[in-house]
């Protein structure tokens, strides 16, 4: 019999969604699995809002407080998809009272409720307890098989790590502010929000970790009209730029952007190395580029693998026959799978989720980058763990 996991859920907006989604499609796309999620409550600010949401994504109840729902012993998994904010006290919270718990990156706000967090699900994971930051695209079919391709030693001694995460949404000045843009609500901003995406894919493709970190974090636009036409200020970042010295000798560089014109979601991770390189492009997320010295020299060139084929990935074999793609929203549906699949099994998240020490990790580059980018030079990591 699949073990019940009742699921509360802290926010209804993007990843709300996108979580809701995963948990109602993986009984019947995993079946038989060994677990069966149930969606409890669901949680937001707004009254109106939250009953809506709870009917439509069919959650059985609805709350404007975290806690209550905290408290609930109907629930066992926590799903944090609320504001940077919101991450901290409530995963704390659902920590304390024997949750397992799932926050949206980047996990924390600063290094401070980092650490804390990461303490409080260390000995949360002593009682048993799961825990998971949602690095959704260690579940990308081509991320994971890159990850493979790299362990086997086919790029050899890796040189250069390139991330380009690139997107439009702030190039128009007057976009509303919301709370994206503000140091107290997200903590940073393209740096947290996209390069946090890049620091995690660098420490789960390549296995090592940062060493020190230069960075120019910049803000092009610093006032922006709220939805009533009240100029705010932007106190974070528009665009991120990072150099990275790495532990096994490589160089990295990450841009992130979010007024980069003309581009809506392009990431684009680039790695070399001295037997080969690699190419992955999230707008062709179903393919891998991927070039060897060891073919015949009239055969070199990048060569492009689909990455969705049961050979290349061990989650195709429960999706669609052959050369059916798959698109976004399955990372999310497979990290949930490997999340649930954890609880109910004991299996351990790790390597190919990103626990709180991931989350704890990618903080510390990120903290690491901001105060680079104030003080100028390079800023070494020193790891808290
Ligand atoms: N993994 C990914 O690919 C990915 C993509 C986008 C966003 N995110 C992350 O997900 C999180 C949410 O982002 P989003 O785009 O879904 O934002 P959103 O604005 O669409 O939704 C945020 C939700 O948080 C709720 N919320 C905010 N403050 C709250 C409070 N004090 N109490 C209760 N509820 C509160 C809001 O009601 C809303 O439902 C962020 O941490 C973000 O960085 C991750």
């Amino acid at each position: 019999m699949p073990v019940k996991l009742g699921v509360g859920m802290l926010g209804y907006g993007f990843m709300g969604k996108a979580h809701t989604n995963a948990l109602k499609k993986i009984p019947y796309i995993f079946y038989p699995f060994p677990a069966e999620p149930e969606l409890v409550t669901i949680c937001g600010r707004n009254e109106a809002n939250v009953r809506e949401a709870a009917a439509r994504y069919q959650y059985q109840k609805w709350t404007t407080d975290w806690q209550e729902m905290i408290a609930d012993e109907d629930i066992h998994i926590f799903a944090n998809t609320g504001a940077n904010d919101i991450h901290c006290e409530p995963c704390l919270a659902a920590l304390k009272a024997g949750k397992h718990v799932i926050v949206e990156k980047p996990m924390a706000l600063n290094l401070v409720e980092a650490r804390r967090m990461y303490q409080a699900a260390r000995e949360a994971g002593g009682r048993g307890q799961k825990h998971i930051v949602a690095f959704n695209y260690r579940f990308a079919p081509a991320l994971r098989l890159a990850r493979r391709i790299i362990a086997e030693g086919r790029l050899g001694r890796i040189y250069h790590f390139r991330s380009a995460y690139l997107l439009d949404r702030l190039s128009d000045p007057t976009t509303s502010f919301f709370w994206r843009l503000s140091k107290e609500k997200a903590g940073s901003g393209a740096l947290g929000d996209l390069n946090s995406h890049a620091i995690d894919m660098l420490r789960f493709l390549l296995q090592t970790e940062v060493k020190s970190v230069q960075a120019w974090n910049h803000t092009f636009n610093c006032r922006r009209p709220n939805g009533s036409g009240q100029m705010c200020t932007v106190d974070v970042d528009d665009a991120s730029m990072i150099w990275l010295q790495l532990d096994n000798g490589a160089m990295a560089s990450l841009e992130a952007s979010k007024v980069a014109t003309g581009y809506k979601t392009m990431w684009r991770i680039e790695v070399h190395g001295s037997e080969g390189g690699l190419v992955f492009d999230l707008s062709r997320g179903n393919e891998l580029q991927f070039y060897s010295k060891g073919d015949p020299l009239y055969l070199q060139g990048m060569r492009t693998i689909h990455a969705s084929e049961p050979e290349a990935h061990d989650y195709a074999k429960y999706w669609w026959p052959r050369g059916h793609n798959l698109g976004w929203e399955h990372y999310h549906i497979h990290m949930l799978e490997h999340f649930l699949r954890c609880i109910a099994t004991g299996a351990e998240v790790t390597p190919w989720g990103a626990t709180f020490a991931d989350g704890l990790r990618c903080q510390e580059v990120i903290e690491a980058a901001l105060e680079a980018s104030e003080k100028g030079g390079w800023v070494d990591i020193n790891h808290w763990v």
